[in-house]
């Protein structure tokens, strides 16, 4: 079975947007403006027959240190403005010597001090140990809002480590996970999506939404 996935915006969705664009098989709308993210989301889905769209909507900042609490504000904020079923993630990197810094302040921080920020932060400290976390949360008017969650356990390296430069966004360079050697930058899409933090929530959806998804 060949799964469509496509990129719509608020302007084109409307209750048909889904089947028309991804067809009748097992389909679900991702709101987000992350193309990395959208693909780890569309691999990880295509294995489970679900076929994904993307949804870019500006959507409300809500200000929490808790990533599922952001998560489950954002599903409900992009459910009123489209009313059809959809997921959002958010995500955050955990670092234990910084006490969970950046955590739910990860966007902010990766786009003002970027990983080389972080790495000066680090500087001579021995506890390297960090956590990545996403949450994704599913929202339909019969469901109300479904939580999901994954995390990934590691340490940020001492350098940035990109491998062949066209993997990985964020803090990917910086982030080498437990019993591997390499970061998530250095790592295929489909290698980093076998341990990945989102990858774990997305197939905790994944199993769920299938059972489901015909009676919504
Ligand atoms: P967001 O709020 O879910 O968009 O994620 C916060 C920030 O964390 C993003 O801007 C990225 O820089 C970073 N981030 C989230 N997920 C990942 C990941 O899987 N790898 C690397 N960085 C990530």
């Amino acid at each position: 079975m060949k799964l469509k996935s496509e990129v719509v915006t608020l302007k084109n969705v409307n209750n048909n947007t889904t089947e028309l664009l991804l067809g009748k098989n097992k389909n679900v709308l991702f709101v987000t403006g992350n193309f990395h993210k959208f693909n780890e989301v569309r691999s990880v889905l295509s294995l489970r027959g679900i076929a994904v769209g993307m949804l870019r909507m500006k959507g409300k900042e809500t200000q929490s240190d808790n990533i599922n609490e952001i998560a489950q504000d954002s599903a409900i904020d992009a459910f009123n403005k489209c009313h059809i079923p959809l997921i959002v993630e958010d995500a955050g990197l955990f670092i234990d010597a910084l006490e969970g810094f950046p955590g739910p302040y990860s966007a902010y921080v990766y786009k003002t001090i970027q990983n080389r920020g972080i790495l000066k932060l680090m500087e001579n400290l021995q506890n390297r140990k960090a956590t990545f976390c996403s949450a994704i949360v599913f929202y339909s008017q019969k469901t109300g809002p479904q939580l999901f969650e994954g995390k990934t356990e590691g340490e940020i390296t001492l350098t940035e480590r990109n491998g062949d430069g066209n993997s990985g966004f964020g803090f990917d360079p910086i982030f080498q996970p437990m019993d591997s050697e390499k970061t998530f930058a250095e790592m295929p899409l489909e290698e980093k999506n076998y341990i990945s933090h989102r990858a774990k929530a997305v197939n905790k959806f994944a199993k769920w939404y299938s059972n489901i998804c015909d009676n919504l």
